[in-house]
């Protein structure tokens, strides 16, 4: 078994290439890609000969693109200051090409340039599409790449032999399940799967990579990991951020599309999946499936039992005013886009059956954090359980995943003294002094496994589908239900009802769901 994930690993080796970034000038290559890069390289762990290539509408010289590339890592590498060595040799292999996404003579200039570049650099033909733009405008992007010779299924090679074509795309990957479906039939029309990279950047984080290696590395959570220990499992993701001048990019979108579709049900699949055959990516993506196809599909009046949605008004977070969502940027003021997403289901199969699944995403709420809680059943109401004045939690599992990152367990304590006296207490595993080392962003994990054909960390066309196909049937259920009296909840709290009332199996969602009064 060992010799089998060693093979793995080698498998996947980073290969020189021309990656293609489509959406050049936008915030995403500035903020993510190009640093993403940058550390790579400063790293030594970018092959030499791979090659950076812009391709956008703006008109630029690659003289002009470098530096907007370098402003963009000044301002936001993780790494600071920039080391000039490292910088000066990548951007001596940056370059950019100016072009509109709906006019065949763009791509055409595209190809001959790719061409020039494969020949100065030996990159061997290999290629990366990088697809960092809106939806609207992928499936034009694929066809005139396609119509220019440049994208191939099995794409032709230097005299060397095998060479690699992949596309990455990022999210949102459609709208619904119908648009996901159709962009995926667009997609299957020109490539093979093994060449699609669907993006979901919270697979790069170092911990959610971890949730595998807590759970398949360690030998004691397996027989604990179930209906028979677990009373809950609740995956929450809350920002304190509101929209931050992408108003206009969330109000068609909402927070369910936004991050309840993918990060917090990318987080949920690997928590609640079997262990893998084996490390290999097929391996991994065949137990995610496996979990959301036993996901309950939430529907019509259940949906009003089983979730929430909330809008964030006026109010104070942190000190100061904020404006309430509809006063934001970009956002009508008679949205009903929502902002919080709580929601109860449960995994029907045999390892989960009974056990309330609790997702929960929102902006604005009282704390940025991203966690997953497994929460154990109660002791019985014996021994300890059963003295007066004693008020015991349930074990619970926290695996925190970002911003205070670490894994911690609550357990029952006797406090020291000559009395009986309990206390629960946190065993804590804190990431930031175990490894001092400062981790890597997960754009720079991922880049790295598009390079290398590594498309473990990358969401599978049956992943992203059944993905929507739950969150398709509650925006449905939304769609006839009168429209919610929005705004329901003030900045800095934990969303539209209390958490008492959210963890209960038997609560009734739409009946705590009052409109508050400081609204
Ligand atoms: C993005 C969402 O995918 O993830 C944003 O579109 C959200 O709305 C962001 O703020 C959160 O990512 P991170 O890495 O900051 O937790």
């Amino acid at each position: 078994m060992k010799g089998e994930s060693m093979v793995e690993r080698e498998r996947f080796r980073p290969e020189r290439c021309v990656m293609v970034i489509f959406g050049a000038s936008g915030d995403l290559t500035q903020r993510k890609l190009a640093p993403a890069l940058y550390n790579l390289a400063r790293e030594g762990l970018l092959p030499d000969r791979t090659v950076l290539l812009g391709y956008g509408r703006t008109e630029m010289t690659d003289a002009a693109f470098r530096r907007r590339l370098r402003e963009s890592v000044s301002r936001f590498s993780r790494t600071q200051p920039i080391v000039e060595g490292a910088w000066e040799a990548l951007a001596g292999r940056i370059f950019y090409q100016q072009g509109a996404y709906d006019e065949a003579e763009g791509y055409r200039r595209l190809q001959r340039r790719l061409r020039q570049l494969d020949r100065k650099f030996d990159t061997g033909g290999n290629r990366v599409f990088y697809l960092a733009i809106p939806p609207s405008v992928v499936v034009p992007i694929l066809d005139n790449l396609s119509a220019a010779h440049s994208l191939d299924r099995r794409p032709r090679c230097d005299e060397e032999g095998a060479c690699y074509l992949r596309a990455v795309f990022e999210k949102p990957f459609g709208h619904d399940l119908d648009s996901a479906r159709r962009l995926d039939n667009e997609i299957e029309r020109l490539l093979a799967e093994s060449q699609v990279f669907r993006m979901d950047h919270y697979l790069g984080k170092e911990t959610v990579q971890n949730i595998s290696v807590l759970r398949f590395a360690n030998s004691i959570f397996e027989n604990v990991w179930s209906a028979q220990c677990v009373r809950y499992i609740r995956v929450t993701v809350a920002e304190m951020l509101g929209m931050e001048g992408r108003g206009s990019y969330f109000d068609p979108v909402g927070i369910l599309r936004d991050i309840l579709q993918n990060h917090v049900l990318q987080l949920l699949t690997l928590v609640t999946m079997e262990p893998p055959a084996s490390l290999a990516p097929d391996a991994i993506r065949d137990e995610k499936v496996k979990v959301l196809r036993c996901l309950r599909r939430l529907e019509g009046d259940e949906v009003r039992r089983s979730a929430v949605r909330g809008q964030y008004g006026r109010g104070m977070l942190d000190g100061r005013e904020v404006p309430a969502y509809r006063e934001e940027e970009g956002v009508a003021h008679d949205s009903n886009t929502e902002t919080f997403v709580g929601l109860r289901t449960y995994i029907d199969n045999w390892r989960w059956a009974g056990v309330p699944i609790y997702l929960c995403a929102g902006k604005r709420l009282a704390a940025t954090l991203t966690e997953v809680a497994v929460e154990f059943k109660e002791v019985p109401g014996i021994l300890f359980g059963a003295m007066e004045g004693v008020e015991l939690k349930p074990n619970r599992l926290k695996l925190r995943i970002q911003p205070d990152e670490g894994v911690s367990l609550r357990f029952a304590s006797k406090v020291p003294g000559l009395g009986l006296e309990l206390k629960n207490v946190e065993m804590d595993f804190p990431y930031g002094s175990a490894f001092p080392a400062a981790s890597p962003e997960a754009y720079e994990r991922l880049l790295l496994d598009v390079i290398a054909g590594n498309s473990a960390l990358f969401a599978r066309r049956d992943e992203v589908e059944l993905a929507w196909e739950f969150a398709t049937s509650i925006l449905e259920a939304w769609e006839q239900q009168p429209a919610p009296d929005f705004p329901n909840y003030a900045p800095g709290t934990w969303g539209p009802i209390p958490p008492e009332r959210f963890f209960s199996p038997e609560a009734v969602y739409s009946d705590v769901l009052s409109p508050r009064a400081d609204l």
